[in-house]
């Protein structure tokens, strides 16, 4: 049996995993165009990358008019407002998510209304959001999360009854389908991240895909100061400047080139992965749900049995992490962000409403099991490196499942040690 690399052994995997963000000479050249057209900022909006962009990317998603912006939270705060959603208003969103998700109903100043998620995808669980729907309800915020996708027929068919806005959260999502429509297509909006870490990226950046294209106008309006975007040109709105750069918006094309072509890759060594992984023990698969017909990877995400590794996730993934395998145990639970709590946090909604901030009285027993003892998050990097990639991973987990017993002392470490 060899030694634990956390332990100072050999780790299964020495070669880094490759690097992400990719670039190669088009990116050069698309930005050097855009510096040599003097057009570098998104005013007016939309310069001609940004339009490009917009056009390539709902082609891409099939469907929607993408509005793009600077992030992947405005996008949310846009569609809650373009939506006319704010004050008084609740909106329910998933506990198990980046912060943004919640952060974005309250800088629309509504109220997000946390509820648990499914055991099997870690998504949003529907018949706790049917329970969390009060007369204040205004909109849902699902978030596919990771490389799994909400159960959306279920969530179409409670915002139909209940006359609500939805939100689809697509920021791992770029690519996803649900029976052949894209994510971000159903619901009435979809918010996608272009940040660093996501599988599209520009750097920096987001893009709003509205179904309605009087959404779509009022969201540009808001984004851009205000002014008009209808064809009559007298729809004002109370707008700042969440503009996308034109800098930006040239990586954009770029990566949008390469997109399909990495798609492609993750879900094909994501099925050889699951191959071996379903039969390794002490580990389980979130559940592959068949209507969702095109898996895209931002992070894959798998469960432990800590009774069986002897261990929670945290000492599980620091030990698979030291034997080279990118991993990492992913989202606290978010009512326990500090972000949300009034004492810490002077956000004018958490002061304005302590009674839904109370951490003491929300209880969320699907995310805490996630969060706190069995998932497990790997980088999308292992698709991008091949069946050597996925088998150093299968090789790095009989590798702990050969060592329990340490993990069980490394668990016992922890508990002496607070900071762990
Ligand atoms: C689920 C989720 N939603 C929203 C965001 C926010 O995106 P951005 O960082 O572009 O604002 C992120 C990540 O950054 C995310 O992971």
């Amino acid at each position: 049996m060899t030694t634990l690399a956390v332990l100072g052994g050999e780790p299964v995997r020495k070669e880094l995993y490759p690097v992400w963000p990719v670039f190669d000479e088009r990116d050069f050249e698309a930005v050097a165009q855009t510096i040599r057209s003097r057009r570098w900022g998104g005013f007016p909006y939309p310069g001609p990358n940004t339009a490009a962009f917009a056009e390539k990317f709902s082609e891409m998603q099939g469907g929607g008019y993408a509005v793009p912006m600077i992030n992947g939270t405005i996008t949310m705060e846009v569609a809650l407002r373009a939506a006319g959603i704010g004050w008084g208003d609740e909106v329910i969103v998933p506990a198990y998510t980046f912060q943004a998700t919640a952060a974005a109903p309250i800088a629309a100043g509504a109220l997000p209304v946390l509820v648990d998620i499914h055991p099997d995808n870690y998504c949003a669980d529907p018949a706790r959001i049917e329970a969390a729907i009060t007369e204040k309800t205004k909109a849902i915020i699902v978030v596919h999360l990771a490389a799994q996708m909400t159960d959306m027929d279920a969530i179409m068919d409670i915002a139909n009854q209940y006359n609500l806005i939805v939100i689809e959260d697509s920021a791992h999502a770029h690519g996803a389908q649900w029976r052949g429509m894209g994510s971000g297509t159903i619901g009435d909006f979809g918010s996608f991240s272009l940040q660093s870490s996501k599988i599209l990226t520009t750097g920096e950046g987001g893009v709003l895909l509205c179904k309605d294209k009087k959404m779509a106008e009022r969201a540009a309006s808001i984004i851009d100061c205000g002014r008009a975007k209808d064809e009559a040109g007298q729809q004002f709105t109370m707008g700042v400047n969440y503009r996308w750069s034109e800098l930006h918006a040239a990586l954009g094309l770029v990566a949008l080139e390469r997109f399909p072509e990495q798609l492609a890759q993750r879900e094909g060594m994501a099925d050889y992965l699951e191959e071996s992984l379903s039969e390794v023990p002490g580990i389980s698969l979130l559940k592959r749900d068949l209507r969702h017909t095109r898996r895209s990877f931002y992070r894959y995400v798998f469960k432990i049995d800590p009774g069986f590794f002897h261990c929670d996730h945290d000492v599980f993934c620091h030990a698979l992490e030291n034997e080279g395998i990118p991993v990492d145990t992913g989202y606290p639970p978010m009512h326990q962000y500090d972000l949300f709590q009034p004492k810490l946090s002077k956000l004018a909604v958490p002061m304005a409403y302590p009674e839904y901030f109370n951490f003491e009285d929300m209880c969320f027993p699907v995310v805490e099991k996630a969060s706190k003892e069995e998932s497990v998050w790997m980088g999308e990097s292992v698709f991008r490196s091949g069946e050597k990639g996925v088998d150093d991973l299968i090789r790095g987990l009989n590798k702990l499942i050969a060592n329990r017993s340490e993990l069980a002392r490394l668990a016992q470490d922890k508990e002496k040690e607070p900071g762990y």
